[in-house]
């Protein structure tokens, strides 16, 4: 990825024309520099958009001018009053889900006179408002644009309703204030006091956090609503990445000069930093994909558009600079994309050098490649290309413009924007919208939304706690609109992609780096979420069947059959497979898992492929066809414990006891072949069903389809096998059955352990009951008996099934 930059000083002067000039702004550098533009005579201190082709720029020369990017127009709106210094600005926000025609009506202007001031689009100013004695340093809308903080030469932080009324003065600090942000929920603010970073919730009484972040004054802070990230940077000539609990996560090698700017791209995915003659693009994780050195000065602030596909830079020298992201790079299989222009794509099939090259009408905003399709949102339409054929793109117009975010399933993929989140078929067709009460799209990424074939799940930001679970089809909630919600914060959510949508499963990763699985069936009784691992930072499933990896701790890896843990979790360290990733250094990311093949990227941004064994994947696809001979056959070629684990636990989890017994015996599992074996002997289906059930610890379940079949003797025993005493009695009582049976065993049990009898209920059904063994015994045998003449047709030769 690089930024192609263009700098426009004065009027028909040349133009500063840095970087490999391409045609498209070579033409809109020309257009610009024969209008009659009017450009700025001293330091530019501030820049804010207000479309994605439209921005301000205030001055020390008092003006605020506008620049039209379409055009090529400038004009000023307004020559402010001599001692009016600008020095920051901020549009308020775009209100959510309303069409871009409406835009942004006024922004805020802090200058050096110790005000604020309100000024509409046209220049109007509506309100000047005495704030801090000394410079107002720096001022920023909520995201809900329901109240205002501002920071100052005076030490203070002060919060201001929307007509500018003061509320609250939330801090007092010794020195200047530099630099404020607020967080994503619009209930803390992010300040700078000197070389600490501190974050204030509103709420009075809360817990401040405060850490030391530079060496030097802090001059700028960022705060992504969508990554929940902080970026700093100091006159220490450093820039840094810190999550929201203050722990660091990336700093850069000291620059020559201090760096004066930062700012996140409205996706979270990039972000900007600007110091003297400086410019560059880094990736979220810090690692830097562009230098730039224009003939800036100092670049003071920068400003992303709202599409995040160009920054705009106040420059210390009068300029202002633009700069656009090309060469965003997306790669399928034997296809590699790059935006090589703002309008135009290169596609390369790398197994016959072949090239084709896409061209748009509108600036491409977003794109993704996968499962054989490309689609990509530009400014205004959605194009759809098969990866089969490059020339016939569908094309349809969109909702609201800017897309934020696209996914991708087998069968359909997901637009977000700033208004919803909407389903399309790769025939263009709308299948659905989900939504949920307080849904803000806006800070949705590809970690909090999740795409499968039949479900949508989205994890709430009010409630980091809840994931929200929909049909794709329609775009309701699943089932009876339960949703799953966890004891913990939850931080990335994965759907799996194959498999039948009743089996469907979510692995997400908590706030504690813990790893878990469910169901996403959440109707009737609660499916359990079951844990896989721990200090997992990253994971993906495999596009081509159910198998999980991720980076853990030091360690990369894979869970071949993840569903294990419904079966036989003991089995699961068996099925997984594991390698050092010490080499992938820290904060590593999985980009893809396409076929056998996961693409990691490292926090130097390089990107390593690690090839999986292709085994694990041909035996899930011979097990969802039920080819259980060739999944034996498989895992005697291969002769890896692996396999056979996972063969085990894929033969319970379907019910093939034949194949999970020589499975079993492969990996030495001598008790569960004995298992097994008994079960394969039982007198019923149903029987054998709960045995299966209980040998993967459903033990409610397995009781459920015992009583279910009328087996209440059958039912009471496995209970009696467990120890399950008080359930064993229950059952008994409840349906005038083998009381004595079980009491009988419970005399057994506590003969053995020599105890005594201390159970209430125990002692009250024992009084005056006299247990006749032999009684109890042909009963028993009457039950079995009965059980095999029911189930008729197939029918075993012993009856030794159940543990006495
Ligand atoms: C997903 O959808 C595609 C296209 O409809 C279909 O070919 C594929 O079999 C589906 N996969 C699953 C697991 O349902």
């Amino acid at each position: 990825m690089r930024l192609k930059i263009s700098l426009l000083k004065e009027p028909k002067h040349i133009l500063l024309i840095l970087i490999n000039l391409i045609v498209i702004s070579l033409l809109l550098l020309c257009v610009l520099c024969l209008l009659n533009m009017v450009t700025h005579q001293e330091l530019v201190s501030c820049v804010g958009w207000t479309t994605a082709e439209e921005l301000y720029s205030c001055s020390d020369d008092h003006q605020i001018v506008k620049w039209n990017l379409l055009t090529g127009e400038t004009s000023q709106i307004v020559k402010l009053p001599d001692d009016i210094y600008p020095i920051d600005l901020h549009w308020f926000p775009k209100s959510l889900g309303i069409k871009k025609q409406t835009q942004a009506e006024i922004f805020v202007l802090t200058s050096s006179d110790g005000k604020f001031h309100l000024i509409s689009k046209l220049g109007r100013v509506e309100k000047s408002v005495d704030a801090h004695s000394g410079a107002v340093l720096a001022g920023r809308w909520n995201y809900e644009g329901t109240a205002l903080v501002t920071v100052g030469e005076d030490g203070q932080i002060k919060i201001w309703s929307k007509t500018g009324m003061l509320r609250s003065t939330l801090a007092h600090q010794g020195t200047p204030v530099y630099s404020v942000a607020w967080g994503p929920d619009s209930e803390k603010v992010l300040y700078t006091a000197g070389k600490q970073l501190i974050i204030k919730p509103l709420q009075p009484n809360a817990k401040i956090l405060q850490w030391k972040a530079h060496d030097g004054i802090i001059l700028k802070v960022d705060w992504n609503s969508v990554n929940d990230l902080i970026l700093s940077a100091g006159e220490d000539c450093k820039y840094k990445v810190w999550d929201s609990y203050g722990r660091p996560l990336y700093s850069s090698q000291p620059h020559e000069h201090p760096i004066t700017s930062v700012a996140w791209a409205p996706d979270g995915e990039l972000f900007a930093v600007g110091s003297f003659h400086t410019l560059r693009l880094c990736d979220k994780t810090g690692w830097s994909y562009a230098l730039e050195k224009p003939n800036t000065g100092s670049i003071f602030n920068i400003a992303w558009s709202i599409d995040g596909t160009q920054i705009a830079g106040a420059c210390g020298n009068g300029h202002v600079v633009f700069a656009h992201v090309v060469e965003q790079r997306w790669e399928w299989k034997n296809f590699q994309v790059t935006l090589t222009k703002r309008r135009t794509m290169q596609v390369r099939n790398v197994l016959n050098d072949a090239v084709d090259l896409l061209e748009f009408r509108d600036r491409v905003i977003k794109a993704s490649l996968n499962y054989a399709h490309l689609v990509v949102s530009t400014s205004l339409q959605c194009y759809v290309f098969s990866t089969k054929n490059w020339n016939t793109p569908l094309i349809f117009d969109l909702k609201e413009g800017t897309v934020s975010l696209i996914l991708q399933a087998e069968r359909h993929f997901l637009l977000v924007d700033g208004g919803g989140i909407y389903l399309y078929s790769y025939e263009g067709r709308f299948l659905s919208s989900p939504k949920f009460p307080g849904m803000r799209t806006d800070i949705l990424n590809a970690q909090t939304v999740s795409l499968s074939n039949d479900t949508i799940a989205i994890k709430d930001k009010a409630d980091e706690k809840i994931i929200f679970l929909f049909e794709a089809s329609t775009g309701k909630p699943m089932g009876d609109g339960k949703f799953l919600s966890y004891k913990n914060e939850v931080l990335e959510i994965a759907l799996d992609q194959k498999g039948l949508t009743n089996d469907r499963k979510i692995a997400f990763i908590d706030k504690n780096r813990d790893l878990y699985i469910t169901s996403v069936k959440r109707f009737g009784k609660e499916e359990q979420i079951i844990k896989l691992g721990t200090m997992v930072h990253t994971l993906a499933w495999s596009d081509t069947c159910n198998i999980l990896c991720g980076l853990q701790d030091t360690r990369f890896t894979v869970w071949y059959y993840p569903n294990t843990v419904y079966v036989d979790r003991d089995i699961l360290p068996k099925t997984l497979y594991e390698r050092d990733a010490s080499e992938f250094s820290k904060n590593p990311h999985i980009v893809s898992f396409v076929g056998n093949q996961v693409t990691i990227r490292r926090a130097d941004g390089s990107l390593v492929h690690i090839s999986i064994s292709p085994y694990p994947a041909i035996l899930h696809e011979y097990v969802s066809s039920s080819k259980w001979e060739d999944a034996v056959r498989l895992c005697r070629f291969v002769k890896e414990q692996t396999m056979w684990a996972c063969l085990a636990a894929m033969a319970v989890a379907n019910q093939d006891m034949t194949t999970a017994e020589i499975a079993y015996a492969a990996i030495g599992e001598i008790d569960k072949v004995q298992y097994i074996n008994s079960i394969k002997n039982l007198p019923s289906k149903e029987s054998k069903m709960a045995h299966i059930l209980m040998f993967s610890g459903n033990i409610q379940e397995a009781e459920i389809v015992l009583l279910q079949a009328g087996l209440v003797y059958q039912a009471i025993q496995i209970n009696i096998n467990l120890y399950n005493w008080e359930r064993a009695l229950e059952l008994a009582v409840k349906y005038k059955t083998h009381v004595d049976t079980v009491l009988a065993y419970r005399q057994k049990f506590l003969e053995t352990f020599g105890k005594q009898e201390t159970n209430k209920r125990y002692l009250q059904y024992a009084e005056g009951l006299q247990i006749d063994w032999e009684k109890i015994k042909a009963k028993i045998e009457m039950e079995i008996t009965k059980e095999r003449e029911r189930s008729s047709g197939s029918q075993p030769t012993k009856s030794t099934g159940l543990k006495h």
